[in-house]
């Protein structure tokens, strides 16, 4: 009898060992496949801030539906199973190109897509254009993604792209007027708005109803309730993008383009925004970071600090 039970033991046991050792190797096989600077390791990691970030804030919603607004960020590409939420001044121009050529009915290249094109092309679908109970589905089949910057980095993009520039009438002049009347004193002068009108502007309004420009990531994906596969950094963009493209099997020869719309311009960076924000006074600068807190909480980003204000003192 102790013989039989003993033999019964040694089997499971060297079973158990085998099975672990074969899917060890699986498992390996598969994390080799993502080799890279940015393994999945990085992703999991980004993953699990997100979701403790959310749960100790008490920021999901047992009662979710997904918001109007938040669904009109989010955008369709059937072939690929892919979903990604736009988030302005962090590479979605870049973004919209790769939806458009996944489906690629028409074989063109990505240097022949105009910028103008690529955010006015009916080719784009939305989430929002589904019924409710699709939106759903295609958000459970689907892979999400979403792609974060510097909250004030992404601030400073903003500013300099939409009121250094005249091209954009609806912000340098439209937008600009309606900064003017709320924030500045002399309403005779016509000086261009300043980055630090902009701020204040910024900091006067309700986040949640803000441009999208400037609106906190936060409210513009609600990553408290989408749960993204995978989260990017506009700060190591073409890993990030690279690997999103292994996920979601696109073609090889597609590879994420390094294409910016004011060419001309230095790309914004930490020390240009340092630069701007040292120009601001130091209670707005503490209004600024207080509006970014989530993003900046949730996504990892480290504080700016002025001299008389520690790293973390607004968090
Ligand atoms: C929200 O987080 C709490 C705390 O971890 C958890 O118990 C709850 O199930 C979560 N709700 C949803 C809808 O994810
Ligand atoms: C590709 O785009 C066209 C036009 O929007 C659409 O009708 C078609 O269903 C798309 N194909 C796939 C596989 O998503
Ligand atoms: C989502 O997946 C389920 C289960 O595989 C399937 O029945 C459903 O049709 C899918 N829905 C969409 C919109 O892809
Ligand atoms: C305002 O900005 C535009 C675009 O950069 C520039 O051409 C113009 O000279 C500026 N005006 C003033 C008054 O600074
Ligand atoms: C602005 O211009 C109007 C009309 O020219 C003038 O009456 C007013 O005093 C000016 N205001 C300031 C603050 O300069």
């Amino acid at each position: 009898m102790r013989r039989v039970n003993r033999k019964l033991l040694f089997l499971l046991v060297s079973t158990f060992i085998l099975c672990t050792i074969s899917l060890h190797i699986k498992w390996t096989n598969k994390l080799s496949f993502f080799a890279g600077p940015q393994n999945s390791v990085t992703y999991k990691h980004r993953r699990a801030m997100v979701k403790s970030f959310c749960e100790n804030n008490q920021l999901n919603n047992s009662f979710f539906v997904l918001q109007k607004k938040v669904a009109a960020q989010l955008y369709v590409e059937h072939s690929h199973k892919f979903i990604y939420c736009e988030v302005p001044k962090v590479g979605c121009s870049n973004w919209k190109r790769i939806i458009l050529l996944l489906n690629d009915s028409l074989g063109r290249s990505i240097n022949e897509l105009k910028h103008y094109e690529v955010h006015t092309s009916s080719l784009l679908i939305k989430l929002s254009s589904y019924p409710p109970a699709i939106q759903t589905q295609l958000l459970a089949n689907y892979t999400k993604v979403m792609f974060t910057r510097d909250p004030l980095e992404r601030v400073v993009s903003a500013y300099r792209d939409k009121f250094l520039h005249k091209d954009d009438i609806y912000y340098s002049r439209t937008i600009a007027n309606q900064i003017k009347r709320r924030v500045r004193e002399n309403i005779n002068s016509t000086e261009n708005i300043t980055f630090e009108e902009f701020t204040r502007y910024i900091v006067l309004q309700a986040p949640q109803y803000t441009d999208t420009h400037w609106k906190p990531m936060y409210h513009l994906c609600d990553p408290c309730n989408i749960h993204y596969d995978i989260i990017g950094k506009f700060e190591t963009l073409k890993e990030d993008a690279d690997f999103v493209l292994k996920v979601i099997a696109a073609p090889q020869k597609l590879s994420f383009p390094n294409k910016k719309h004011h060419s001309n311009d230095s790309q914004t960076n930490h020390q240009i925004t340092r630069q701007y924000l040292e120009t601001l006074p130091p209670i707005l600068f503490r209004q600024l970071k207080k509006r970014y807190s989530i993003d900046f909480s949730m996504f990892e980003y480290s504080y700016y600090t002025d001299d008389d204000d520690d790293d973390d003192d607004d968090g």
